[in-house]
């Protein structure tokens, strides 16, 4: 059981940088009256090339940061630090917020009820992600009929980050990934990384949009619903504004947070590890 969790306290969400804002957005779309702490690392980008021991440490220190924050919930609006950190994340965050990491509501969407046939998954994510094989070993476990192929596509998560979407540049690395035969025949394919909602237009349409492209984001704000609705800690009232730190000042989060969040947006920086 967690501890004096109030309604009208904050969300806490964080990635390395812009990916998270997908999950951020999808949660602002979902729960309107809710108000979120977003944390962008953008001084440690891109995770997915680190090593386990740092995502931990980079993870942690902005849990806590986000627990001093008083946030009732905390959203690892990150693959790579939900594949490799939860489990320390879990343990310095303890009973003083709901931890959500974004693997375990997509895992579940693979319930034998959805996917009753023998189909192909396909995954992409950082090294750091696929490597972990977290997917492979959490999909099997859901439901055993469904085969995993997982590729790893670590040039994507900092493609996005510099703002190559929607081009030439873009879509040549993006044709370059799938066309790789590990991803032969596959009926769906999980968008593991939440910077790669920003090119699902361009992933669907290497397909000719007739595979199942499945984003994380909604998934992950409706689990939190769910989770805060069982909890009864939906905030009833419309809060004070988003608050959103980054590590590092870059151009991309500024542009990215004004294009997902519109109006004016707070943006400060924070070094919390000096
Ligand atoms: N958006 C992150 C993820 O979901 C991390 C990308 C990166 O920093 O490498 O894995």
């Amino acid at each position: 059981m967690k501890n004096n969790l109030k309604k009208n306290n904050p969300i806490g969400v964080f990635d390395s940088g812009i990916g998270g804002l997908t999950v951020a957005h999808a949660i602002q779309q979902k729960l309107p009256n809710e108000q979120l702490i977003y944390f962008g690392d953008t001084a440690h980008l891109p995770y997915g090339d680190k090593e386990s021991y740092s995502i931990k440490h980079y993870a942690t220190e902005i849990s806590k940061f986000l627990v001093e924050k008083n946030c009732k919930a905390i959203i690892i609006a990150c693959h790579t630090a939900s594949a490799i950190a939860y489990k320390e994340i879990q343990k310095v965050v303890g009973n003083k917020a709901i931890v959500i990491n974004v693997i375990e509501p997509v895992v579940k969407l693979f319930s034998k009820d959805n996917f009753p046939k023998q189909e192909n998954v396909g995954i992409i994510g950082t090294k750091g992600t696929i490597r972990s094989n977290i997917y492979t070993k959490l999909i099997k476990a859901e439901n055993d009929q469904l085969g995993v192929k997982s590729l790893e596509t670590p040039l994507l998560a900092p493609m996005i980050e510099e703002g190559f979407i929607n081009d030439k540049i873009s879509q040549a690395i993006i044709d370059s990934y799938l066309s790789n035969k590990t991803l032969n025949e596959i009926n769906h394919i999980v968008l593991a990384c939440t910077h790669y909602p920003l090119i699902k237009k361009q992933i669907a349409s290497f397909y000719n949009d007739k595979i199942n492209v499945i984003d994380s984001s909604e998934v992950v704000a409706q689990y939190l619903y769910e989770v805060l609705r069982t909890n009864n800690l939906l905030n009833n009232n419309k809060t004070a504004q988003h608050t959103f730190y980054v590590s590092d000042f870059t151009e991309s989060f500024e542009k990215s947070t004004r294009f997902f969040f519109e109006k004016e947006i707070t943006l400060e920086k924070k070094n919390i590890w000096s």
